[in-house]
């Protein structure tokens, strides 16, 4: 048990899913893993371990925001021995050919500053995916024949945006899209050395202010759990 995560030594997996939404690992939970039991509760931060064509897999809620993602990751890595953390999220889209649906694998995370930003003093540290995983995820989700395009995304401090000239940069300078906790997640795998992606669905876009409609969401937001999971054990 952890400060935040009531699980028992062993009961989470070496790779752990990591969606926002608490509710989203459970719906992940019981469409794609066998035998998925509930391991953490606590504050409603839903956490389930089960297993996926025979592999352990914990698919673990992380909150909204790069502090509650740093908490979680903190205490998966460092207590309970997680090796690969795939984010499994939604983001909004930036670019011109990027639609409602598609499929973003964040290869960089952008950022204004994120939990580890005192670490780094002047230094502007370049987050990024592991490698592995990212060209894995990008096989799969050729396989599957899903949208998906690789490249730079944005994980902002905010949702309620006050400052519209910094997402035109972003956007000038190709960023794909917009989230809220790939970077963290990313700085903290480097620290310790353990594998991290971000895989995200585009649920609505900041130029055409589309929005996946309610009855889409679980089709697309189930391809994106079968990539990060086909992704963790190619
Ligand atoms: N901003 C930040 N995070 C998001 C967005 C957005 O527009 N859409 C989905 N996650």
């Amino acid at each position: 048990m952890t400060v935040h995560i009531g699980a028992k030594p062993g009961d989470i997996a070496e790779t752990v899913l990591m969606p926002g939404d608490p509710y989203r690992a459970k719906w992940a939970a019981e469409t794609f893993l066998k035998d998925a039991v509930c391991v953490n509760q606590v504050r409603g931060m839903l956490g389930f371990t089960g297993t996926w064509n025979g592999r352990k897999v914990t698919i673990q809620g992380s909150g909204m925001g790069m502090p509650s993602l740093s908490i979680y990751a903190n205490e998966l890595i460092r207590d309970y021995g997680a090796q690969t953390l795939i984010r499994i999220g939604s983001c909004g889209g930036m670019q011109d050919d990027v639609a409602v649906r598609d499929v973003i694998l964040a290869m960089t995370a952008s950022t204004v500053s994120t939990p580890s930003r005192g670490i780094f003093r002047e230094l502007s540290f370049a987050p990024c995916a592991d490698y592995g995983l990212l060209a894995a995820a990008a096989t799969a989700a050729k396989d599957l024949g899903v949208r998906t395009h690789v490249g730079g995304i944005y994980s902002s401090d905010v949702f309620y945006d006050e400052r519209p000239d910094l997402a035109a940069e972003m956007e000038r300078h190709g960023v794909l899209g917009v989230e809220m906790e790939a970077a963290e997640l990313y700085i903290l795998a480097a620290r310790y050395k353990r594998r991290a992606l971000a895989v995200l669905t585009v649920s609505d876009h900041l130029k055409t202010h589309e929005a996946l409609p309610s009855e889409d969401r679980e089709r697309s937001f189930g391809d994106m759990v079968e990539i990060a999971l086909r992704a963790a054990f190619a």
